[in-house]
């Protein structure tokens, strides 16, 4: 298997390689990837050329895949060729890919290699028939129906412009001499580039057999050139992500304003509002509800967990009942506990939240450790940071700490001790104390009268 990603994708107008970009949230690339994968390929090189480091690190994590950089790029038939040091040694059948192809099946490239093999062709083009094929080369067909050559949109005349029938960018080969026949296509063209699928007339008249699969659904061969192509693309994968989800028993108010990542995985009866984004590696349990404008990043909700409009929840998790927001902040290593609830304007870092603990309203806890059925008063700050470091806070099982209070780390409040409102916690508050550090209130009589005359 070879995949092509070597293209600045000139179209795109961007710093960033093309195949980089986002499709429904996961670069172009890791979609064709998944594709050729599921067909169990024995060796998987991807020609890479602008942005080649960026690229290489981007696919880091995956395994089995090996790099050939093309440089310069001088169009699809330089790019096989590069690849031919690597691959020198294999026979049987190479299956090309375009990166910037996201849509393309399995199941549609399972079939152009059985197409081929059936055939004993020396190359099966994958072709679809659509209603606008410009930009794309035209399958050009003789008299009998027997595809005779691709010419390219800049080359083609007015007659060939008109044919709706497109190569897909997508091959299987015979590796059988194709080196050689590859490296006698010229740059010949509008654009001086080596086209690949000028191997098709080098075949047919060398009396090669050229074979095509057509794909029933043109969407699936849609490639990206540009930022429209992009947005029209993860358009098509974001419905069919939603289709699947609601297919598994999600309610899904408003699929139009519904972002779901094709990763995430969301159980039974949870009810999705519109509005909302679920992103990466996210996972759902059974249901819960997600109310309107919320995003969820590469976090974990258990089941029957509710969470109110416009909270923003990254690299964290909510337990069984835990009730969130509105509008509350979640942070990375945040860990609400079952039944427990952050209200209105709460932000927690690296925060456990245990089990029954409430944080209702306007607080901010971070690096904390908090214990079981603790209540955090409203506007309740844990100074974790002075400056240099940050420090942790603990609050046992059962404390209640009084609304407006700072707690300065490294701080433990123990188990079931309270803290009066408002007060500045700078020593540990042993189980079952009462901490206060306010002064008596003073009153002096007549104070507005008197500011007044002044
Ligand atoms: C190509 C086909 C066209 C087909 C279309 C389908 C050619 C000449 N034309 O056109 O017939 O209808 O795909 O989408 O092949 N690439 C390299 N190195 C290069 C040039 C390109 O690796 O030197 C890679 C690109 O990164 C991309 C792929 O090859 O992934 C296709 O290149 P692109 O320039 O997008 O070709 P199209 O003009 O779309
Ligand atoms: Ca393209």
């Amino acid at each position: 298997m070879v995949v092509l990603a070597a293209g600045k994708g000139t179209r795109m107008k961007s710093a960033l390689a093309k195949v980089l970009h986002r499709v429904a949230g996961v670069p172009m690339i890791d979609h064709v990837l998944d594709t050729a994968a599921a067909l169990g390929p024995s060796s998987t090189t991807i020609v890479v050329g602008h942005q080649a480091d960026e690229v290489r690190r981007v696919l880091a994590s995956r395994v089995g895949l090996s790099f050939v950089v093309q440089e310069p790029q001088l169009g699809t038939a330089h790019a096989l060729l590069s690849t031919e040091p690597a691959l020198a040694a294999a026979t049987g059948t190479l299956v090309l890919l375009s990166g910037d192809v996201p849509l393309l099946t399995t199941g549609t490239l399972s079939r152009l290699v059985e197409r081929h093999h059936a055939a004993g062709a020396a190359a099966t083009v994958l072709t679809a028939v659509v209603d606008r094929p410009t930009g794309y080369g035209r399958i050009v067909r003789d008299g009998g129906g027997a595809i005779t050559r691709i010419v390219e949109e800049k080359d083609a005349i007015s007659a060939e412009r008109g044919i709706r029938e497109i190569n897909a960018g997508i091959y299987a080969f015979d590796l059988s001499g194709l080196y050689a026949a590859v490296r006698s296509i010229a740059a010949e063209n509008a654009q001086q580039e080596y086209y690949l699928p000028d191997l098709v007339a080098i075949y047919r008249k060398r009396g090669f057999g050229v074979e095509t699969v057509t794909v029933e659904h043109a969407d699936e061969i849609q490639g990206i050139n540009s930022r429209v192509e992009l947005a029209d693309v993860s358009r098509v994968i974001r419905h069919n992500t939603l289709r699947n989800l609601m297919a598994s028993g999600v309610t899904i108010e408003d699929p139009q304003t519904t972002y779901i990542d094709r990763h995430v995985t969301i159980g039974v009866d949870t009810v999705i509002h519109p509005g909302v984004s679920l992103q990466g590696r996210t996972r759902i349990g059974t249901g819960c509800e997600i109310h309107s404008g919320v995003r969820i990043v590469n976090s974990t909700l258990s089941d029957r967990v509710t969470i109110l409009d416009h909270c923003l929840i990254v690299d964290s998790v909510v337990r069984d009942g835990g009730y969130v927001g509105p509008s509350a902040h979640l942070r990375p290593g945040s860990d609400v506990g079952a039944d427990a609830k952050v209200g209105n304007f709460v932000e927690l870092k690296k925060t456990v939240l245990g089990p029954g603990s409430k944080a209702s309203h306007l607080t901010y806890l971070g690096d904390a450790v908090i214990g079981a059925n603790v209540n955090i008063g409203a506007g309740t700050i844990v100074c974790n940071y002075d400056g240099t470091r940050k420090h942790q806070t603990t609050i046992e099982d059962g404390a209640f700490i009084g609304s407006d209070s700072q707690l300065i780390a490294p701080i433990t409040v123990g188990r079931d001790a309270y803290v009066g409102t408002g007060t500045t916690v700078r020593e540990d508050v042993p189980p079952g104390a009462l901490a206060v550090s306010a002064g008596k209130q003073r009153n002096i009589e007549d104070w507005t009268a008197k500011r007044r005359k002044i």
